[in-house]
């Protein structure tokens, strides 16, 4: 454990997975931040963890961030929604030091290309992750599901080994991938199906079972895998529709994050996710219908 005292990991985003990072990479021995405002957290208040089994595990030194620390960051770890990323890594960089790499780890796609050219001086890392976190209270989160965590390099520095080992160290079931946009897809096929259609239609993950979604569900499918093609990624059609079918039944009683952020009135991800789509097949001349309907059915009901 000691030699990771020494390594600091930032995270961006002081939302149940950040806080779930925290946790995990505070029990592997390491001292990570979170890139927090003084005003935005009480700084003297511990973090909490509810795990699976019920047992609480409490970290009583304070995991937000100094000025001090700031010169020393050598790894961002960004787990806020996809549509804040941007702005927010672009506000805490200059304070940054040049070399620290940037890890993305959040629903959907599209903000690596919004940043890998802003990103020329540091590394780009990006990841996709399937435990699940609900945050109770500001420092209180409870784990509500396990399940693997993928990252692999995008572009400019690699992560150094001793940061790779670090994580793969704390993150439970996680790996490094070699193609890591195809992971990213697989994650963007099951989040183009459930989380638009459970907002829509107001349903749990589970009823995305039912006869009635199936043909909606192979069609956003098979458009999905018409742009991947374009895209250059490969994905194997019959993998990602069990994939999808698998995640339904295995978080039937869930209601996706979308569902969620259109019933608490909060803005949703649908422009990284089913948006994304619609952008990238446009940028190759095609257009999409039903990615494209379910896209402009969750900005309205967005505004209602
Ligand atoms: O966004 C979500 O809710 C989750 O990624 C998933 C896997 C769809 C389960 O609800």
């Amino acid at each position: 454990m000691e030699p990771f005292i020494a390594m600091k990991i930032a995270i961006l985003g002081a939302g149940a997975i950040g806080q779930l990072l925290a946790h995990q990479l505070a029990t592997a021995g390491s001292k990570p931040v979170l890139l927090v405002k003084a005003n935005q957290v009480e700084v003297d208040t511990p973090f909490v963890i509810e795990q699976q089994d019920g047992r609480k595990l409490r970290h009583f030194e304070s995991y937000c961030v100094t000025d001090a620390q700031l010169p020393e960051v050598e790894l961002v770890i960004v787990t806020l929604k996809a549509y804040q990323v941007t702005a927010a890594l672009m506000a805490w960089l200059p304070k940054l030091p040049k070399q620290c790499h940037i890890l993305l780890l959040h629903n959907g796609i599209g903000t690596h290309l919004e940043l890998a050219s802003r990103l020329a001086h540091h590394g780009l890392s990006l990841g996709t992750t399937s435990q699940a976190a609900l945050k109770i209270t500001p420092h209180t989160i409870k784990q509500t599901g396990t399940g693997i965590t993928q990252f692999g390099h995008y572009c400019g520095t690699p992560i150094s080994d001793e940061l790779q080992q670090l994580l793969l160290t704390a993150i439970p079931d996680s790996c490094q991938v070699e193609h890591i946009l195809t992971a990213l897809w697989h994650k963007l096929a099951i989040n183009a199906v459930i989380n638009p259609l459970t907002a829509i239609e107001d349903i749990p993950n589970g009823a995305l079972a039912a006869e009635k979604y199936q043909y909606t569900i192979s069609a956003i499918l098979a458009e999905l895998m018409q742009v991947a093609e374009l895209e250059g990624i490969e994905l194997d059609g019959q993998f990602i529709a069990g994939r999808v079918k698998q995640v339904i039944e295995l978080t039937a009683d869930n209601y996706s994050s979308m569902h969620q952020d259109v019933a608490f009135q909060r803005p949703t991800e649908i422009d990284y996710i089913n948006g994304y789509l619609v952008k990238r097949a446009q940028a190759h001349g095609i257009q999409l219908f039903h990615n494209q309907q379910l896209w402009q059915q969750i900005q309205q009901l967005s505004q209602h």
